[in-house]
């Protein structure tokens, strides 16, 4: 399939009365996500790298005015030891994140059919993700869409590392230990 047949198939399932369209993000429109989304340089440079790669598929929602919305989908070799050894054959989200302005409207449950849909396509058996375990609004957002935890007690084992930009506009490295969550398909 290829990006226009993507991006027509994505708008297909927009479902948010908020949401004019869904779109796979090039790395050309990444630039204009970035600035709408203000994300984190050091993110951008990943994420493009990464769908140059076709590592990730990367989708963001956009309202008359701008992108509100954005998500991540790894159906490459996902990054964490984890997911690589506990959930082969599983696409993995990353970065799930709707304006603030815009949430509790539908936006984040929209994308996740999307991202759904095409991990699907693309021949994955299920969909995992790594959640900050006080992260409650984005737990009850997955366990309503059915995914469930793969640890029986839920257990922060996935550690994830990032790099992002500090408040001085310096680049650090951290280390995250996430709740595992996924979804068979
Ligand atoms: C988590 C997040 C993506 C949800 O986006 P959203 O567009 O508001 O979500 P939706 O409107 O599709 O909500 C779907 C369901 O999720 C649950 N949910 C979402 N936000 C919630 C909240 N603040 N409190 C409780 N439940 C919540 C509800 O069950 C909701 O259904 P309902 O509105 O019918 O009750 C958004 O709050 C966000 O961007 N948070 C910051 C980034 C983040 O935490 N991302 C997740 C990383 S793992």
């Amino acid at each position: 399939m290829n990006a226009a047949e993507r991006s027509e198939q994505a708008d297909q399932t927009k479902s948010s009365e908020l949401v004019s369209s869904v779109e796979h993000i090039s790395p050309d429109t990444l630039d204009l996500v970035a600035r709408d989304l203000k994300m984190d340089p050091l993110y951008v440079e990943k994420v493009r790298r990464e769908i140059q790669a076709n590592k990730l598929i990367f989708i963001a929602a956009k309202n008359d005015a701008a992108y509100i919305a954005s998500v991540g989908l790894c159906i490459g070799e996902a990054d964490e030891d984890y997911f690589r050894t506990h959930l082969p054959g599983y696409a993995i989200v990353y970065s799930l994140i709707v304006n603030e302005s815009n949430r509790r409207q539908g936006v984040a449950t929209n994308l996740m059919d999307v991202v759904e849909s095409e991990a699907r396509h693309v021949g994955k058996a299920g969909v995992a993700l790594g959640v900050v375990p006080d992260n409650e609004s984005a737990r009850r957002l997955y366990e309503k869409r059915g995914y469930t935890y793969v640890e029986p007690d839920e257990v922060a084992n996935v550690e994830s590392h990032w790099d992002i930009t500090d408040e001085s506009g310096l680049p650090q490295h951290v280390a995250v230990d996430l709740i595992p969550m996924a979804k068979e398909l």
